[in-house]
């Protein structure tokens, strides 16, 4: 399949795709605005651009079960999740399937010493404060911000990152918790934590317990 096809030139790569369809339709980008209102919701929803290396998530994470934090380590600690050096992978595939056709870009940049080139697929403008640490250590999961990226042979964008989408959550924090050994469990349900639980009721109680309060102060996210 044609990359080129199937997805937004590279230069669109900073705009909003609802953005770019507007400004290619030629001066519709007003009646966009108007249309979506402040901040819409659907930006950049099902953002899936090719990688370098058709690593699967689905294999790793899913079938294989590997934690989120074995590649991304500094998800718990910082600002950034951080992507994996190729030593990361190397650890398993100087020695697992190391003759094949879909990791020689791999092999290549590991034995050149070059970066592999990773296609960001989130990313907020640069006006915006964002921090992992301040949301996983506080009991919100990856799968409320990211989806089910275990089941993703290719990482796509599931949520809009808008600054709606940031604020439906800094008010009702509830919805969204769980306790914090389960960050990075994809298919935890309420139940595990008490028998018959509602998210309603768990959530309640962990905003209460860990005394939650996300600020939608403007300066919390742009600073
Ligand atoms: C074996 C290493 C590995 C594991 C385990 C892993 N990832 Fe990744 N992840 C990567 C690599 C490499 C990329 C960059 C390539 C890509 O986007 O597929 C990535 C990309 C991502 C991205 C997109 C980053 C961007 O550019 O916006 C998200 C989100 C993500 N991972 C979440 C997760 C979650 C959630 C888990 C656990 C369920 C997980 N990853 C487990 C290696 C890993
Ligand atoms: C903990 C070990 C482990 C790590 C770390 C790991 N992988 Fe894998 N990977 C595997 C296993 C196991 C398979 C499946 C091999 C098979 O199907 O026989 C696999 C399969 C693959 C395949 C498919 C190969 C093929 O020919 O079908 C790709 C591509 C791949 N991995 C990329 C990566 C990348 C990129 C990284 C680093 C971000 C990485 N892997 C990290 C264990 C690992
Ligand atoms: C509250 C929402 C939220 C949660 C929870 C969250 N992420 Fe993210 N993630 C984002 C946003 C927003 C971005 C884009 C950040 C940017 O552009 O600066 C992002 C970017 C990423 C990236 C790529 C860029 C980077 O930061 O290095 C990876 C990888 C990633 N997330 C993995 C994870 C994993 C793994 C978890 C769970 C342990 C997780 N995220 C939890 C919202 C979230
Ligand atoms: C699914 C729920 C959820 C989403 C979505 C979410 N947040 Fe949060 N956010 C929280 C919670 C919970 C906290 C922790 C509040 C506390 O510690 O009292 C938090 C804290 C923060 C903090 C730390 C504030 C501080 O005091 O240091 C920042 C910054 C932040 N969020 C920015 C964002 C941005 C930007 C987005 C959207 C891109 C976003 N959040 C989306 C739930 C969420
Ligand atoms: C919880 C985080 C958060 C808070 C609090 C927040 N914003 Fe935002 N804001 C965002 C994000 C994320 C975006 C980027 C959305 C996007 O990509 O279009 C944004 C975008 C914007 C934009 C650009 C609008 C556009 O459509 O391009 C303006 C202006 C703005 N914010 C003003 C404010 C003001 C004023 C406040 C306080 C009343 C505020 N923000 C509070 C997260 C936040």
């Amino acid at each position: 399949m044609d990359p080129d096809v199937t997805h937004f030139p590279r230069w669109t790569n900073g705009l909003r795709a609802a953005g770019a369809v507007a400004v290619l339709s030629g001066g519709a980008y007003a009646t966009a605005i108007v249309l979506f209102g402040f901040s819409p919701y659907a930006l950049d929803v099902g953002y899936q651009p090719v990688q370098p290396v058709p690593y699967s998530h689905a294999l790793h994470a899913g079938e294989l079960g590997m934690d989120c934090r074995y590649c991304h380590t500094t998800v718990d600690k910082g600002a950034k999740a951080g992507i994996p050096p190729l030593e990361t992978c190397m650890g398993c595939h100087a020695a697992i399937r190391s003759d094949s056709e879909k990791l020689k870009p791999l092999r290549e940049a590991y034995d050149t010493g070059q970066p592999l080139r990773w296609v960001r697929v989130h990313d907020l403008p640069d006006y915006v404060y964002f921090d992992h640490s301040a949301h996983v250590n506080r009991g919100v999961g990856c799968v409320s911000c990211h989806g089910r990226i275990d089941q993703m042979e290719v990482v796509y964008q599931q949520e809009p990152l808008s600054m709606n989408w940031c604020l439906d959550c800094h008010r009702e924090p509830n919805k969204n918790v769980r306790p914090l050994d389960k960050i990075t469990a994809m298919d935890f349900v309420p139940d595990e934590w008490k028998k018959d639980a509602t998210q309603a009721e768990m959530g309640d109680e962990l905003v209460k317990q860990h005394n939650l309060k996300p600020s939608t102060d403007c300066s919390t996210c742009h600073r």
